[in-house]
């Protein structure tokens, strides 16, 4: 039986100063790996659309590839909270739309909540799918479903006009009703007054310490995806140059014929064996 972490007890972390831990994760291994490390929230992002499905932008991601793999995440995940990134179209044109994707989020791939984007209308779809009943997770400073409206992924909120408006935003996604909010690529002074307004988990990616929880790509930390590397991704490791290094010795086994060794083959009686090869003419 999965005992995964609740919205109450996200919120409480905050309380008791202790900081929230979110990983994306986009398929069943990766899902995995998270939830039994003790990552307190799986995000299955839209980040897929780059990392996994190796396409440009995350705008090019819809419903049905979010689902299917939330789904398998789903799998994974016993312990944490798993969130579902609503992908772009999929909340910005239509608020009962926007409700019946985010109830599929829940019904159909088995999330705890989903996370939407900052847009200018945003705060009646969030104020609809909290009534709804689902838990909804805010996004402000840089939004990349909307970066080029916003002069391309470039740090956010640099001078007190454009601080104050992420500032206003993130306390009213709080009003409308959001659990916790992300805060991506702004100074940290800022995301550290948007922590300090707000009751709800500020949780940074690229937003400095001073957040109650942080979060990064899965791909990123692992050292999995090369194509850009933004300042604020630290990596833990060089899994995708050990892969290939495992893959390399792989080939190279099979070209020289050391795989399959006789450890990795099937055996049989040695009598039946016997009759069988002379029956087909073929010699001991
Ligand atoms: O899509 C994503 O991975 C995200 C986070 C990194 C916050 O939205």
């Amino acid at each position: 039986m999965k005992k995964r972490k609740t919205v109450e007890e996200i919120i409480e972390k905050k309380k008791c100063h202790q900081k929230i831990t979110m990983l994306t994760a986009y398929d069943y291994p990766t899902g995995l790996m998270a939830d039994q490390a003790g990552i307190d929230i799986v995000l299955v992002g839209d980040s897929l659309a780059n990392v996994v499905l190796g396409l440009n932008s995350t705008t090019e991601v819809g419903m049905e590839e979010m689902l299917h793999h939330t789904k398998a995440v789903n799998r994974a995940v016993e312990q944490a909270m798993l969130v579902g990134d609503m992908p772009y179209e999929s909340y910005q044109s239509n608020i009962s739309a926007s409700v019946g994707n985010a109830k599929r989020f829940m019904e159909e791939a088995g999330c705890d909540a989903v996370k939407l984007e900052w847009f200018d209308q945003c705060l009646d779809v969030v104020k609809a799918i909290r009534e709804a009943d689902v838990p909804v997770m805010g996004h402000v400073g840089l939004t990349p479903q909307t970066a080029e409206k916003l002069g391309g992924f470039k740090v956010q909120g640099k001078d007190a006009d454009s601080a104050r408006a992420i500032i206003e935003n993130a306390k009213a996604l709080q009003t409308a009703g959001c659990f916790a909010l992300v805060l991506e690529c702004i100074p940290a002074p800022i995301a550290e007054i948007i922590s300090q307004e707000l009751s709800i988990p500020t949780i940074g990616i690229g937003a400095g310490p001073l957040c109650d929880g942080q979060v990064l790509v899965i791909h990123d930390i692992l050292g999995m995806f090369d194509k850009f590397r933004p300042k604020f991704v630290k990596r833990y490791g060089d899994l995708g140059k050990a892969a290939q290094e495992c893959i390399i010795q792989y080939k190279n086994d099979v070209e020289s014929g050391t795989f399959p060794a006789d450890d990795q083959s099937y055996h049989m009686n040695k009598e039946e064996l016997k009759h069988l090869r002379s029956e087909y003419g073929i010699g001991l």
